[in-house]
C-alpha cells in the first residue's frame, strides 16, 4: 500500500494545533493557580480593593457602628455591602470635581476615592471582590446568629482593626459544627452584638449558657438546617 501523506491544506491547521496545545497548557495552568489561590485555601484571603477602605479607620477609630453600612445584616440572611450614598454621607462628590465642598467632604479630591467620585457621578456601583463566599448549596443566616447574640467576631474576627479585610475562619462544614454544638462561648448579650472588642466579666462560657437556656438558644445540626 502507498505511503499515506496528509493533503497540503492540512498545513494551514498547524498552527491552530499548536495553539489548542498552548490553551490546554494555559487552563491547566489557571486552574491550578485557581486552586491555590487565597478564595478556596480560604484563611488568610485578603483581596486588595478598589477603594483602600480601612474598617480600621471607619469602625475602629471613628467608631461607626457595623450596622451603619452593613444594614441587613439583622433583619436577613445576607449582610449588605453599603451603596456609594452611604459614602457619599461623608465623601461627596460635589455636582462635579469643580465644585468646592472640602469643608463637608472628608479628604475630598483624594485619589483613594477616585473610584467613589465615579460612582457617584455615573451611577454605577462600586464594585467589591468579595471576601467570604459559600458554595451555593450551603444555607447561611446573619439574622439568625446574630439576633441570638452572635457576635460579629465569632466568625470574622476583629473587623475593626484591619485595613484590608481578611478572612479569619475556614468556613468549612466541620467549623459550623463545631459552635453548633457547642455554642456556649460565643452568646452574648445583645447590646454587645457589634462591640468586637467586649469581653464579658466572669466566664464566658456560663454567661453564654444562662442566656441559652433563658432565650432557648439551639442551634440545630440536622443536615436540612444549612441543605435545603
Ligand atoms: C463605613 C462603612 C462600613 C462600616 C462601618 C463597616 N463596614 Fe464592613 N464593609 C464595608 C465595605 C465597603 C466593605 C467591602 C469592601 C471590603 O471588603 O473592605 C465591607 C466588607 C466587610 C466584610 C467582608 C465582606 C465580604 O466580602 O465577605 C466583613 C466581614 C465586614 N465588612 C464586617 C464588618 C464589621 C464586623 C463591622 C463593624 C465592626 C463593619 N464591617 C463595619 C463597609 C463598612
Ligand atoms: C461618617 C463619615 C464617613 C463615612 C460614612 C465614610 N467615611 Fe471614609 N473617611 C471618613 C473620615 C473622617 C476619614 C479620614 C480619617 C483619617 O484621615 O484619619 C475617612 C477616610 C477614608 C479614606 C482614606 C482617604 C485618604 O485619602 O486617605 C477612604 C479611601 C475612605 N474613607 C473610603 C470610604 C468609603 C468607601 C466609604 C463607604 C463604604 C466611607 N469612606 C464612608 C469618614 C467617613
Ligand atoms: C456565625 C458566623 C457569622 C457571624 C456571627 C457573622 N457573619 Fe458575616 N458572614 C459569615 C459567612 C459564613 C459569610 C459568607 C456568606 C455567604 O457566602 O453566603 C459572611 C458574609 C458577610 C458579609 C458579606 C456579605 C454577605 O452576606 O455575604 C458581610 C458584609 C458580613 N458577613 C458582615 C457581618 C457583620 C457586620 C456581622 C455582625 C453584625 C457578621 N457578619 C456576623 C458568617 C458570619
Ligand atoms: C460561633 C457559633 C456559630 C457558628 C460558627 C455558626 N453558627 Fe449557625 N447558629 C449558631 C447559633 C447560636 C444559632 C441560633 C440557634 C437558635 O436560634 O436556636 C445558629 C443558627 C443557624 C441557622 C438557623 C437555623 C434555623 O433554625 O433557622 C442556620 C441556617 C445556621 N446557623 C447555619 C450556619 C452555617 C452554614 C454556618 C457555617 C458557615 C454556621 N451556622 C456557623 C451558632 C453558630
Ligand atoms: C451548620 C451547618 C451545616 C450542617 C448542619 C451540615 N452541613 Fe454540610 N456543609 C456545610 C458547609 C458550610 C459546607 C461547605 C464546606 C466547604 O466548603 O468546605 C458543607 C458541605 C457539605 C458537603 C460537601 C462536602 C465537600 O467536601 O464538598 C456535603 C456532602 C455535606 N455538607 C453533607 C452534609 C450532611 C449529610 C449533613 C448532615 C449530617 C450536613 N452536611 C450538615 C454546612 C453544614
Amino acid at each position: 500500500m502507498d505511503r499515506f501523506y496528509f493533503p497540503l491544506w492540512v498545513n494551514r491547521f498547524v498552527p491552530l494545533l499548536i495553539a489548542m496545545k498552548l490553551g490546554g497548557l494555559l487552563y491547566l495552568g489557571s486552574m491550578f493557580y485557581v486552586g491555590a489561590a487565597g478564595e478556596t485555601m480560604n484563611v488568610g484571603f485578603r483581596p486588595e480593593q478598589s477603594i483602600p477602605f480601612s474598617h480600621r479607620t471607619h469602625a475602629g477609630e471613628l467608631q461607626l457602628d457595623c450596622r451603619y453600612c452593613h444594614t441587613t445584616v439583622e433583619k436577613g440572611a445576607r449582610a449588605a455591602i453599603p451603596p456609594t450614598q452611604v459614602c457619599a454621607n461623608c465623601h461627596d462628590a460635589g455636582e462635579t470635581f469643580l465644585s468646592q465642598p472640602e469643608t463637608v467632604s472628608v479628604h475630598f479630591g483624594s485619589e483613594r476615592l477616585k473610584p467613589l467620585y465615579e460612582s457617584q457621578i455615573d451611577g454605577k456601583p462600586v464594585f467589591w471582590k468579595k471576601v467570604h463566599d459559600l458554595p451555593d448549596y450551603v444555607f447561611f443566616d446573619h439574622s439568625a446568629h446574630v439576633t441570638r447574640g452572635v457576635s460579629c467576631v465569632s466568625c470574622h474576627g476583629r473587623v475593626d482593626q484591619m485595613d484590608v479585610v481578611e478572612r479569619v475562619e475556614t468556613l468549612t462544614m466541620g467549623w459550623c459544627l463545631e459552635c453548633h454544638r457547642n455554642p456556649d462561648a460565643h452568646i452574648r448579650p445583645q447590646e454587645f452584638i457589634t462591640d468586637l472588642g467586649w469581653t464579658p466579666e466572669g466566664d464566658a462560657a456560663e454567661l453564654g449558657k444562662k442566656l441559652r437556656t433563658e432565650n432557648n438558644i439551639q442551634p440545630s445540626t440536622s443536615c436540612s438546617t444549612c441543605h435545603r
